[in-house]
């Protein structure tokens, strides 16, 4: 299994360009299947979650065609099974999100209950909720939600709590039904927009997108578009929060600094200098961090996909900070790897209490999942000596090129094999 080699203590400097989104990319990819004409995506991140869903559609009997340059299609024109396994829906739980177009445009789906996840129990509740209030009828048979419906029927939705996937699902199965829908409570994550931007190129009658309620007019066909997927925040805020942890000047070229707004308030308290341009993020910083208290909270909050990150951030800052996670309930594992660094941290329920000390040290940590993994890097980058973190196959599904880019800033990090 690979593992990264990182030697820390080095300030960051240069400039990287940030990939696309892939939490944009992955809803934006299943929209195809909404269509009988391809779908033409550029910016596509090269991530292991994206072969997964190009394994996922190609098992459906969607064509796709993937380039290096990022640039892929994808043409659901022959839908030859309408069934999406649990091999792959364990391995990345976004897989759920092809329910809501196959059952759109085809009346029927046939897809794997995700199960646990490292993080919290993340039911799909919600979807199946929405969905049946369309007027699909669904049950659960050996571990698999059975959907069917004639024609959905656009209707008002409220839901219980605030879903990325879960709204992006009932968008996509209300593009395609009959009569308007209203989602109420919907997630206003920039994720959602660009999906909804792509579903409007379409074809498909949207407004609203961004805000908690969103209202779609269904219409009978949905047609292929061009659409550049937008760029991946979370990367961004993840060499942002490097950068303000071990110091240095670093840009972020072809990021969307909009998108950021929550994660830049936070490392400018910390003392990092950040100027902003139309596609483009500067940071500097010099000295010590100040602690910094953060409480995620769905978009426009401070990102749960971020909370690793600031955390890392506060094991080095002068002054103790307050972390509280209140979209996972168990999303703080990284926590007990930053203390083998040396890092003073007390868990107490959803909150983790970080007394910054003045120096982490090297050792082999293990990543537990995607953004921990991050945090643990970060670490790494500003530990004295040598650290190894073990298991990045977490890493792989959503940062490309990670060794790359931070090896780019002049960071000693190494793939080992
Ligand atoms: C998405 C992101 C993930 C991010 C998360 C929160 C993608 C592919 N992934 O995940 O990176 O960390 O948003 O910003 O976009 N919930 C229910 N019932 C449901 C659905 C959700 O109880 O039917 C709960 C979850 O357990 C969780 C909360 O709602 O506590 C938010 O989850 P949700 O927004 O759905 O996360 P994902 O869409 O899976």
């Amino acid at each position: 299994m690979d593992k990264l080699r990182i030697t820390g203590g080095k300030p960051l400097e240069g400039e990287v360009r940030v990939s696309g989104a892939k939490n944009a990319a992955l809803p934006i990819m299943c929209a195809a299947l909404l269509a009988d004409k391809p779908l033409a995506l550029s910016n596509v991140p090269q991530l292991t979650d994206i072969s997964t869903a190009v394994k996922l559609l190609g098992q459906m009997g969607v064509a796709v065609e993937r380039h290096a340059d990022g640039r892929m299609t994808l043409d659901a024109k022959k839908i030859t099974n309408r069934v999406a396994p649990y091999e792959l829906v364990k391995t990345m739980r976004a897989s759920v999100l092809v329910l809501g177009p196959l059952l759109a445009r085809f009346g029927e789906a046939r897809v794997s209950l995700p199960g646990g996840c490292a993080i919290g129990s993340r039911p799909v509740d919600q979807h199946i909720k929405g969905l049946q209030a369309m007027g699909a009828a669904i049950t659960i048979e050996h571990g698999y939600m059975n959907a069917r419906a004639e024609r959905l029927r656009g209707t008002r939705i409220v839901m219980d709590m605030v879903t990325v996937t879960g709204t992006e699902n009932l968008m996509m199965a209300a593009a395609l039904a009959e009569g308007s829908t209203v989602l109420e409570n919907a997630a206003r994550e920039p994720e959602v927009v660009d999906l909804a931007n792509c579903l409007v190129a379409m074809g498909a009658c949207i407004e609203g997108a961004g805000t908690d309620v969103i209202r779609i007019e269904g219409v009978s066909s949905l047609s292929g578009t061009e659409h550049q997927v937008m760029p991946d925040r979370i990367e961004t805020g993840t060499f942002l929060a490097a950068a303000a942890a071990a110091g240095g000047a670093i840009r972020l070229s072809g990021a969307a600094p909009e998108s950021l707004d929550a994660t830049l308030e936070k490392l400018r308290q910390a003392g990092a200098k950040i100027a902003t341009g139309k596609d483009s993020i500067d940071l500097e910083m010099s000295g010590r961090p100040a602690a910094v208290s953060v409480r995620t909270a769905p978009y426009p909050g401070f990102a749960t996909d971020m909370q690793a990150q600031l955390m890392a951030l506060a094991t080095v800052a002068s002054g103790t900070a307050e972390i509280t996670e209140t979209i996972f309930e168990n999303r703080m594992m990284h926590a007990l790897e930053l203390q083998r660094l040396g890092a003073d941290i007390t868990i107490h329920g959803t909150t983790a209490v970080v007394k910054g000390v003045r120096k982490l040290q090297g050792a082999t940590v293990m990543a537990t999942d995607l953004r921990a993994s991050a945090g643990l890097v970060i670490a790494g980058l500003v530990a004295q000596g040598e650290t190894l973190v073990d298991r990045i196959y977490h890493l792989d599904r959503g940062y490309e090129a990670l060794e790359r880019k931070f090896g780019a800033l002049g960071a000693r990090i190494e793939r080992v094999h």
